[in-house]
């Protein structure tokens, strides 16, 4: 059984993750912006969330994620980028992850394997980019990708069992896709809970920093 912490547990992805843990037994705690006011763009209410918790956690997974922060719709075109929209993008799926993981480390034991992961997105690859667009977005994830990798360095030292990874999940049945990516094949959310849980059993300290698919495969940076 595995103690686990996930950060945005109402979001569509997270929700099956969440269920797929419990049924085989984990121990899960949740957080989210609408049930806990945890917000990660405010570190005030990350701090505040995160001095309720004591012990450690065997997983930490970081689920929250915006396409579109404030009505402001992802750019298909670099003449359509708005400084606000960009900064919004940044806070909401680069930042707020990166303070939670700066939260997370006092919840990682140091003496035992523990996974931090926090899901990005193959659009924020730049080497996987050939069409375009959604430039806010693909640098926020980007930008995610960098902190974790960076942090992870850091982390080894203090914590040599520890894996911090960046996932992407495929493209999933929720909410967030529904509007954007009707033209693509997109997963069912249990199928993509399944194929994420077995990738982060399969993590260790050999991969820390590193960033992959749903079938465990690495994304190009
Ligand atoms: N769905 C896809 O096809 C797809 C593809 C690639 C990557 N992803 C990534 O996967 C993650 C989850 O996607 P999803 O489809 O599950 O999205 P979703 O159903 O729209 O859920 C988003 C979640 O993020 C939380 N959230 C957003 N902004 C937040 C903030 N400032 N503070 C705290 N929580 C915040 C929401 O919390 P509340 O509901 O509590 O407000 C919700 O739990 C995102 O990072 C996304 O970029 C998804």
């Amino acid at each position: 059984m595995k103690r686990v912490l996930v950060i945005g547990d109402t979001g569509g992805v997270v929700q099956a993750i969440v269920q797929t843990l419990l049924d085989r037994g984990d121990d899960v705690v949740g957080l989210s912006r609408s049930r806990d006011g945890l917000d990660v763009t405010n570190e005030h209410t990350v701090a505040r969330q995160f001095g309720l918790l004591d012990g450690f956690f065997d997983l930490i997974f970081v689920a929250t994620g915006a396409l579109s922060v404030n009505d402001q719709q992802p750019e298909k075109s670099i003449r359509s980028l708005s400084g606000a929209a960009l900064m919004d993008q940044l806070q909401a799926n680069a930042v707020g992850p990166a303070l939670i993981l700066k939260h997370s480390i006092r919840l990682m034991p140091r003496d035992r394997p523990c996974v931090f992961a926090a899901l990005s997105a193959r659009v924020g690859s730049i080497g996987d980019n050939q069409i375009g667009g959604w430039h806010s977005y693909r640098s926020s994830k980007a930008d995610l990708n960098q902190l974790i990798h960076g942090a992870s360095i850091e982390i080894a030292r203090t914590h040599p069992l520890a894996c911090c990874a960046c996932l992407h999940p495929g493209t999933v049945e929720t909410s967030f896709s529904a509007d954007y990516a009707k033209s693509h094949k997109r997963t069912p959310a249990p199928v993509a809970a399944a194929n994420l849980v077995a990738v982060m059993d399969e993590l260790s300290r050999k991969d820390t920093g590193g960033f992959f698919d749903y079938a465990g495969k690495t994304i190009p940076w």
